[in-house]
């Protein structure tokens, strides 16, 4: 503990700008916010800053599908941060963007020195380009049929319905997802940082074997990477970091039209933010990062470990800077099992939780109780959060001061006795030399680990008040200095549990050091006593934390009563999406349904998914002969065509009809399938009752 205090830069991944937070942020926040506290607790000197991560093509277009500029939309996005934050008590000294002015120079002057060491290369390439939007494309905006099996409206990467992978520019019919436009191929430069090169290579892989530097999976993946090929040969691939205009980000020095791809300027953010830091307090940000003594840890989720451990730090050794110390990789938090995507929403929200009321400490409490310092995945599960929580932190921890404060405000005044007798020394000794064990628990990740010591702990101060029963004594005659040494003794204990808890629990810690009367809880303060100094009055004591009630958290995962949710996807349901936002019975009127018969059905030639259906809607043309439509229907996969003929179903009869490659479809039938077709396949046609009719409507 004299050990000179540490010189700690610490960042969390820096979220996309494109949408609130959701839990997987949370969680990330949270893991790191707690590695943060515990250095403060030690007095260690540190800065914890983020950003958001403003640039890029889906920003942009998300933007441009807004209304809004680029630089507006993430500024509402921006807005969104803090309640989320102090909600959760994270304490980030510093937000930035990596659109602000600190960036672009940094991001500038990065670039430089790669090129000034000749690791910027020139290359045209050619790639696709939407002649309606005027722009090239990013692959995950092309669309088209796979080369392979030739299912139509495949992604430009790879096939859902056979898995092929591919080139975007391998793709049959392709089309822009943003206009429908075929795209032309064109060419253009294109900047790249030659990782190729040996000097790259070979100090990525003295970088990477570092002991201590990396967690031993995440070096097991970085050994895949550096596999020698069959002639011995490391290689790793030049790195595209150029963009075509128009494009939302940095301008490449030297151009007119080139911007750096979002991940080139992304982790600069991480400085461009200390910089803002230092700059609004009047540091000197040249002279700390040049600091030696200074550990730079980054702490992220385990789906962007190549862009830091490859990229990131061959940017800055070969830039002429400092390169990270740590970079801590997290796994992937679920909600009852069920992955989060982008597509089916986030499982819960966080500020759906506060909403409610719910404490955002019991959250901290449960993700921390789940943490290792492995890149292992946690879930967040309902019932077990309940049962953590009330059973540790109401049932163990908070219980220990409300069994002691009662009688030692009654009957001592409130008065702590500082010579507690044999037993209970002895047990608050056990209890301080915790101290280092448990700070060393945190400093490795290992939070789970650390809290269940400190609840063993609890549990032993709670074994000594049941042998020693305040209660009894208290209803005894000549007992009075037995039950001060007892309550005493508890508070004490639970004073040091405080210590020892709060990194997790910095608003309950804040309650309690004022019950205690005591200036904000430093870690070194478990060596000292709570009365050493003179005896020591506590306050009046307040209740500290409720116990979860199952039903509140229930309340999470429904809809509101009157509204649709606020945000998208608050609660997913079975079928993987939520319930979409709220239709008044006007807009439901407009969908004209049908009960239709199908008469034929027939594979088409050159698609898996799709089946080609003639419906008898009962309608019938001019000429008074019954007329017959034609839907495309994706339900290849589900159906054969005999199995339908006959069958009678439900067709939307007024969508507009649609040009397909294989005809025209006009309107469509009704189907149930899950969100996410590849993890759970199946699709199941609708079917009326025995009764219906074609041409009769569905309402
Ligand atoms: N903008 C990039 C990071 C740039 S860092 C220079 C990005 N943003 S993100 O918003 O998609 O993710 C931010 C962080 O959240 C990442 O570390 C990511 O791994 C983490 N998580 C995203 N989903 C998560 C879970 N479900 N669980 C835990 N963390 C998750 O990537
Ligand atoms: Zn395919």
């Amino acid at each position: 503990m004299t050990a000179p205090a540490r010189k700690l830069f610490v960042t969390t991944a820096l979220p996309y700008a494109n949408a609130p937070f959701h839990i997987g942020h949370m969680m990330e926040y949270i893991q790191a916010d707690v590695w943060v506290r515990l250095q403060r607790m030690r007095g260690h000197e540190l800065h914890f800053v983020c950003a958001d991560d403003a640039h890029g093509a889906p920003i942009m277009i998300a933007a441009e599908k807004a209304g809004l500029s680029a630089q507006d939309f993430v500024a509402r996005i921006a807005a969104g941060r803090r309640q989320y934050l102090d909600g959760f008590h994270i304490s980030f000294d510093n937000w930035h963007s990596t659109d602000g002015p600190e960036n672009h120079e940094l991001a500038q002057s990065i670039y430089l020195g790669l090129r000034k060491q000749g690791l910027i290369g020139e290359r045209v390439i050619e790639q696709f380009y939407d002649p309606v939007k005027g722009m090239f494309l990013p692959d995950r905006y092309i669309k088209g049929e796979c080369p392979r099996c030739g299912a139509a409206d495949q992604y430009g990467d790879s096939c859902e319905v056979c898995g092929a992978v591919y080139a975007p520019t391998e793709l049959k019919n392709p089309y822009s997802a943003l206009s429908g436009a075929t795209p032309e191929r064109r060419r253009s430069a294109h900047h790249f940082f030659l990782l190729s090169s040996q000097r790259c290579i070979d100090f990525l892989q003295e970088w990477t074997a570092v002991p201590g530097r990396l967690q031993p999976e995440v070096l097991n993946k970085i050994r895949e990477w550096f596999t020698p090929d069959e002639t011995g040969r490391v290689t790793l691939a030049d790195w595209d970091i150029s963009r075509d205009a128009p494009y939302f980000g940095i301008r490449i020095p030297d151009t007119e039209d080139k911007y750096f791809y979002v991940w080139l300027d992304a982790p600069v953010g991480y400085l461009a933010s200390l910089k803002n830091r230092f700059g609004k307090l009047g540091l000197d940000y040249e002279a700390y990062v040049a600091d030696p003594a200074v550990e730079q840890v980054h702490f992220i989720g385990k789906d962007i470990v190549y862009f830091h451990t490859l990229f990131w730090p061959a940017m800055l050794h070969f830039s002429g800077r400092k390169t990270p110390d740590h970079v801590f990789v997290h796994g992937f938090i679920t909600v009852s099992g069920e992955k989060m995507s982008k597509s089916r929403g986030t499982g819960i929200s966080p500020l759906r939780y506060l909403e409610l009321g719910l404490d955002a400490e019991w959250l901290r409490y449960y993700i921390a109780a789940k943490l290792n310092a492995r890149v292992e995945d946690i879930d967040f599960n309902p019932d077990d959060f309940v049962a953590r929580v009330n059973a540790d932190l109401v049932g163990k921890y908070v219980n220990i001061a409300s069994r002691a404060a009662g009688f030692l405000a009654k009957r001592f005044g409130g008065r702590v006795s500082d010579d507690v007798g044999v037993e209970g020394r002895a047990l608050l000794d056990a209890l301080r030399g915790a101290s280092e064990p448990v700070a060393e628990l945190y400093e490795a990740r290992e939070y789970g680990k650390a809290l269940r010591e400190i609840m063993a702990l609890a549990d032993r101060v709670n074994a000594y008040v049941d042998q020693h029963k305040p209660w009894e004594l208290a209803r005894q005659e000549g007992q009075d200095a037995a039950l001060h040494d007892v309550c005493s003794t508890c508070i004490e204990a639970f004073r040091l549990l405080t210590i020892y808890l709060k990194p997790v629990l910095p608003a309950l810690a804040a309650k309690v050091e004022s019950f205690l009367g005591v200036p904000p809880l430093q870690w070194a303060d478990a060596a000292r006593g709570l009365s050493h100094g003179g005896p020591h009055r506590i306050g009046r004591y307040e209740h500290l934390m409720q116990r979860v009630d199952p039903k509140r958290l229930d309340a999470l995962f429904e809809p509101p009563a009157d509204a649709a949710p606020a945000e998208p996807a608050a609660q997913t349901l079975p079928g993987g999406e939520a319930i979409a936002a709220t239709i008044g019975i006007d807009d439901f009127a407009k969908v004209d349904l049908r009960i239709a018969r199908i008469v034929g059905a027939e594979r088409v030639e050159g698609s898996t998914k799709l089946l080609r259906l003639l419906l008898d809607a009962g309608e019938t043309g001019a000429d008074g002969a019954p007329r017959l439509r034609q839907v495309f229907s994706g339900i290849a996969s589900a159906y054969a065509p005999e199995q339908l003929a006959g069958k009678l179903t439900v067709l939307v009869a007024n969508l507009a009809p649609r040009k397909m490659k294989f005809g025209l479809s006009e309107g469509m039938v009704l189907a149930a399938s899950h969100a996410d077709e590849k993890a759970s396949p199946g699709i199941y046609l609708l079917e009326p009752w025995p009764g219906a009719t074609p041409g009769l409507r569905v309402r």
